[in-house]
């Protein structure tokens, strides 16, 4: 079984990291205001501040940069890349941008509308802040266990609650309800899937309102692969089969391809529907770049043309999904809260139950980010009280919100389960000690409060 999952390539270049000691770390915290964001990268010896933009590139990716041709219109590159995203999207319109939310944009300008709803399993910050600056109402109806960081393992938990979505439907009638977006994997609360079942329903009942889906699919082949392997009917079906399937489902996909594509940069907007392509089109050129390369060098589209092949490696897949799932079980072991079963790209460990005397208004999980930098020089990052905290509009009285975790992102293909038995024991010794950890205090937010958590600063009580 070992063998199964162990690493299914061998490491031909290294990237020396610093390992360094707990008083240069405790100086660093204290200058970068308790806020992980703001540390230097080069002082960080394992860095799971996120999964995005991270991944290492195969030899295959690095050798397909020298094919990029810089052509400003009707690039080689370009086409490469349409066939490759056409091959797993299963859709035919294609619009690279120079990011995911970039695609995002573009998706809320065509499709969230003023006063209306915008229905998602849970929103990414990038959509919902694009959504509030339109004036749309984003909300979030994930199922129930997937708003409980204590509820038993299940196989979906990023499935959408189809009851609350026609229980809105009904209350405020279908003209109301602009657009439903589903995110696979559910990145807000775990990594969680989202099951085909739970896409169909969705957009059976979407289509029945002519309301259309989109899903926003930065981490649509660790998506695939939870279906191949926890849903009935999909054991023997290849990876490729599932994405499309998924996609036969929607009208537009928004891709962050810094995820799953297996690139530091880069993002797509796919489409069935030829209108909204061309709407899409029109966007990009004022905001991106001309239709052929959207913000991306010829250099870009070819190693995400490759990347996005890779990504879909069922090899590569059960390498990458266990290796989480490998950190998640060492976790258990030391009898450290996380969210279960494990997802796609991280690690999510609650905060509260981490830190049981420390309220939400002392900022437990950011303390635990804290923490274990200083015991280790891992870099984590905050789901919580800071990032995902809001305040009443007429009153200013802060909201709090239910999910309060530390996600630990795994980067992909760069780093080895070595890397995660440092996270492990160092969480373990934290654990241990955890009476002795006493909050934060935020002494600095931006004007924004949805955005707070990039630029905040803290003291420790
Ligand atoms: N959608 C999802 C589900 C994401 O997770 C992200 C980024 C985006 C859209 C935006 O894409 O960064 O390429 O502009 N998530 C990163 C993260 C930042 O750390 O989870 P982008």
């Amino acid at each position: 079984m070992k063998f199964m999952t162990a690493e299914p390539f061998r490491i031909k270049m290294v990237e020396r990291v610093k390992k360094t000691t707990k008083e240069e770390r405790q100086k660093w915290l204290k200058e970068s205001a308790y806020n992980a964001f703001k540390l230097r990268a080069e002082n960080v010896y394992i860095d799971c501040l996120t999964d995005s933009g991270t991944s290492a590139m195969s030899s295959e990716q690095w050798s397909a940069l020298m094919l990029g041709d810089e052509s400003y219109a009707g690039c080689k590159s370009f086409y490469k890349l349409e066939e490759s995203v056409q091959d797993i999207f299963g859709l035919p319109y294609v619009q690279p941008t120079h990011q995911g939310r970039a695609a995002d944009y573009i998706m809320a300008k065509i499709y969230a509308k003023e006063g209306k709803y915008a229905i998602g399993n849970m929103h990414f910050d990038t959509f919902r802040g694009n959504a509030e600056v339109l004036g749309a109402l984003a909300v979030d109806y994930v199922v129930d266990e997937g708003k409980d960081t204590s509820s038993p393992s299940q196989p979906f938990k990023g499935n959408i609650d189809i009851n609350k979505m026609k229980r809105l439907i009904e209350e405020k009638g279908s003209e109301q309800i602009s657009v439903v977006i589903i995110t696979v994997t559910c990145n807000n609360n775990g990594g969680q899937p989202v099951s085909m079942e739970n896409i169909k329903e969705v957009s059976e009942l979407a289509r029945e309102y002519k309301i259309p889906v989109v899903i926003d699919s930065a981490r649509l082949s660790e998506n695939a692969y939870f279906i191949q392997q926890r849903e009935e009917g999909y054991k023997n079906k290849s990876i490729k089969e599932i994405t499309r399937e998924m996609f036969s489902y929607c009208e537009t996909a928004t891709m962050s391809s810094k995820k799953d594509g297996l690139v530091n940069i880069g993002g797509l907007f796919v489409t069935r529907n030829h209108e909204v392509f061309q709407q899409a089109q029109q966007l990009a050129i004022v905001h991106e770049g001309f239709i052929t390369y959207g913000g991306l060098t010829g250099r870009d589209m070819e190693a995400l043309a490759v990347g996005l092949q890779e990504g879909c490696d069922q090899q590569y897949l059960e390498y990458r999904i266990n290796q989480v799932k490998y950190l998640g079980d060492r976790l258990e072991e030391n009898g450290i809260p996380i969210i279960k079963p494990t997802g796609g790209h991280g690690v999510y460990v609650d905060g509260r139950r981490f830190f049981p005397h420390i309220s939400q208004d002392q900022f437990p999980s950011q303390r635990l980010v804290v923490a274990l930098y200083e015991e280790a020089g891992v870099r984590a990052v905050e789901l919580g009280a800071c990032a995902f905290g809001s305040k009443n509009t007429i009153t200013g009285e802060p909201i709090w919100p239910e999910l309060e975790t530390m996600r630990i992102g795994i980067s992909r293909r760069v780093y080895t389960n070595s890397h995660m038995d440092v996270i492990a024991n160092a969480l373990g010794e934290i654990y241990k000690n955890r009476d002795q950890y006493k909050g934060l205090k935020l002494v600095y937010e931006g004007p924004i409060v949805s955005l707070r958590h990039f630029t905040a600063g803290f003291d420790l009580l």
